[in-house]
């Protein structure tokens, strides 16, 4: 906490072309009244140390939203663009086209199946955001079969894919493409949490689009005791839950066709 100023300013040469692209992300901030002030200090940290957000999901404790609008209030300050996609937290309440408006005040923009683009530093950045959804892995996948109500969670999942494979084909051009999901599309990120329970924190049917176009980076949350990272095909998946990465945001820089990632700010503890 103490040596963020230090961190910063040894690798940063900020107002220069030559700075690297910095990305801030962290999942399942899980805001709520109760939670403001740790909040909205968290945030204010992050002034001056990013220069695009990413919300991987479960920007809520439940979906209301005044829930929302404590995350909105805590990003309003912030200079940077902001993109997140809604996690199951947040469609417990079935508000998410509410929840759109308040994100929008405070500067966030939601990315329900749809796409972004922004040039950042000379760098044309290209975010794709899809929930994802559940149904497990190899050896334990849900099948399309049965009940209309089972078959519908596997067409659902089938959505966000399409929604993967064609936000990612429309972002081919983008010096660097980012997919920004909840839900995990690898068991390699669960690593820690209860293999009985791998089947509700994803699904890999969601890693055919992300093989296909190989993004340079995945971001997921939801899955709180999983593992930092991982890959699919050589493509890096990061698993940005706050209680995994165990501070803030996890923050990557954009070096050309370099990437590397560095510590970040600390939020909360799980
Ligand atoms: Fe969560
Ligand atoms: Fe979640």
């Amino acid at each position: 906490m103490g040596n963020e100023a230090g961190m910063m300013s040894a690798t940063s040469t900020e107002g220069t072309a030559e700075r690297p692209l910095r990305i801030a992300a962290a999942g399942d901030v899980h805001c709520a009244p109760e939670n403001r002030d740790l909040t909205e200090a968290a945030f204010a940290r992050l002034a001056g140390t990013a220069d695009l957000l990413l919300l991987a999901g479960d920007l809520t404790t439940h979906g209301e939203p005044e829930q929302a609008a404590v995350l909105a209030d805590a990003c309003r300050p912030l200079e940077m663009p902001i993109f997140a996609v809604l996690g199951n937290h947040d469609w417990h309440t079935n508000q998410g086209e509410e929840l759109r408006g308040v994100l929008a005040d405070g500067g966030i923009t939601l990315l329900q199946r749809e796409t972004a683009v922004c040039e950042l530093h000379g760098v044309r950045v290209g975010i794709v955001g899809a929930k994802g959804f559940v149904g497990g892995f190899e050896g334990s996948f849900l099948p399309d079969f049965g009940e209309p109500l089972l078959r519908e969670v596997y067409a659902e999942a089938g959505r966000e894919v399409d929604a993967l494979d064609h936000g990612l084909a429309a972002v081919a051009g983008c010096d660097l493409r980012i997919a920004l999901m909840h839900y995990a599309p690898t068991p390699a990120t669960l690593q820690g949490e209860p293999p009985g329970i791998f089947a509700f924190l994803g699904s890999g049917r969601l890693a055919d689009p992300i093989a296909r176009h190989r993004p340079d980076l995945v971001l997921h949350g939801h899955a709180h005791a999983g593992t930092v990272e991982g890959t699919i095909e050589g493509v890096p998946v990061f698993n940005v839950s706050v209680p995994v990465i165990r501070r803030d945001f996890w923050l990557f820089e954009h070096v050309g066709a370099a990437r590397a990632e560095r510590e970040g700010l600390r939020l909360r503890t799980a």
